[in-house]
């Protein structure tokens, strides 16, 4: 079941530092946890009309969504789970009656110049939806303007627009919203997937503190920096004291995980007893170099990412992997999809729709692995 809710997001989370290295992006304040936040969702069919509905959702005039054009802006097609995430969006747009040749998904190419160019050509090209994945997710408020201009309804994906930003959605009462998961919660279930574990059998070197290193993706996306500080939090809460050997970052690139993972592991060798990756690209990078290292996940160091891309979830089951969290790519894409046909259809949304993320270890990998396929 989806769901959907207005986040209430303090202005202490929302400046959560992107500072890197030990103890740079854990120092950030939050005030809401990932279990508070889990519940203020509002169980509700992502159909379900909004009380906010804008303006211009109360004029649409419906119609047949087959002849609906609908543009799609992903930050970097060379992004696993972006590709995933793409794919789903397109199978489910289609399959609620689009027409393929009506839907356009164009690569931003990591380039916030490159996009903005294709957002204009999709404005001059007249489409009646746009769903977006920014390169810079400071470009919002710009990006915003001129589809507002323009008068297209715009739902955003994956890369979530500040406070003020969201502020003026709703303060204006614009056909703009956001579709995503908490990552307060992702980086919990890291941590918890560690805690659980015990400090016996994760503390190999006897000094009382879990080690780790942490390779986190791009400060352009707030997931980076909320895996970051709430996977070092779970830990905390969960009374274990910790140690931040390595913090770097890896711009959710496998190839970039590989050469921090090998450097640190050069530098701090069997000090490290846990590695956290901000994503699971990097994860399998990591992994190559932990194995090229002599180390053995499960048994003298862990392993845990986020995304549960299909190589991983068959590495947690083969233990090669210690976990990961499952990143909803099917309810995000398939819940943009149902938001942007609300604006169409006139029924409007909320500005915030959030869904949750679920965590995977041995125990309970090979039923998501099948609810991946
Ligand atoms: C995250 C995801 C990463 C990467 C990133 C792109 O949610 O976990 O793997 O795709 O989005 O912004």
């Amino acid at each position: 079941m989806f769901k959907k809710v207005i986040a209430i997001m303090t202005a202490s989370i929302l400046a959560a530092s992107m500072l890197v290295g030990c103890g740079g992006s854990t120092g950030a304040s939050s005030s809401a946890p990932a279990e508070e936040a889990a519940e203020e969702t509002v169980e509700e069919e992502a159909e379900a009309p909004a009380e906010d509905a804008g303006d211009a959702a109360a004029e649409a005039v419906g119609g047949d969504l087959a002849d609906k054009k609908v543009g799609v802006c992903i930050y970097q097609f060379a992004d696993n789970f972006m590709t995933l995430f793409r794919g789903e969006l397109e199978r489910y747009l289609i399959e609620q009656g689009f027409a393929k040749e009506n839907i356009t998904i164009v690569d931003g190419a990591n380039d916030q110049a490159t996009q903005s160019g294709q957002i204009d050509n999709f404005i001059a090209d007249g489409v009646d939806v746009l769903i977006i994945n920014l390169v810079n997710s400071s470009s919002a408020a710009t990006v915003t303007d001129k589809v507002v201009a323009a008068g297209i309804p715009l739902v955003y994906i994956n890369r979530e627009p500040d406070a003020d930003e969201q502020q003026r959605w709703t303060d204006n009462n614009w056909d703009v919203c956001y579709v995503g998961c908490d990552a307060r919660q992702s980086g919990t279930f890291q941590g918890e997937i560690i805690a659980d574990l015990g400090l016996d059998a994760v503390d190999f070197n006897k000094n009382g503190k879990i080690d780790y290193i942490m390779i986190e993706g791009d400060p352009e996306n707030i997931d980076a920096a909320y895996r970051t500080e709430f996977s070092v939090k779970a830990l905390t809460d969960a009374g274990f004291e910790v140690n931040c050997l390595d913090d770097q970052v890896g711009m959710w690139d496998q190839v970039k995980g590989a050469e921090l993972v090998a450097n640190s592991l050069s530098q701090y060798g069997n000090d490290i007893e846990v590695v956290f990756c901000n994503n699971d690209a990097m994860a399998l990078g990591a992994l190559q170099s932990i194995q090229s290292a002599g180390r053995t996940v499960g048994t003298d160091i862990y392993l845990v990412g986020v995304d549960a891309l299909t190589e991983v979830v068959e590495k947690v089951i083969a233990g090669e992997i210690t976990g990961t969290v499952f990143n909803n790519h099917f309810a995000q894409a398939d819940g943009a999809a149902d938001a942007a046909i609300n604006y169409l259809n006139g029924a409007g949304n909320e500005h915030n729709i959030q869904c949750d993320y679920t965590k995977v270890t041995a125990e309970n990998a090979q039923e998501i692995l099948d609810s991946l396929q």
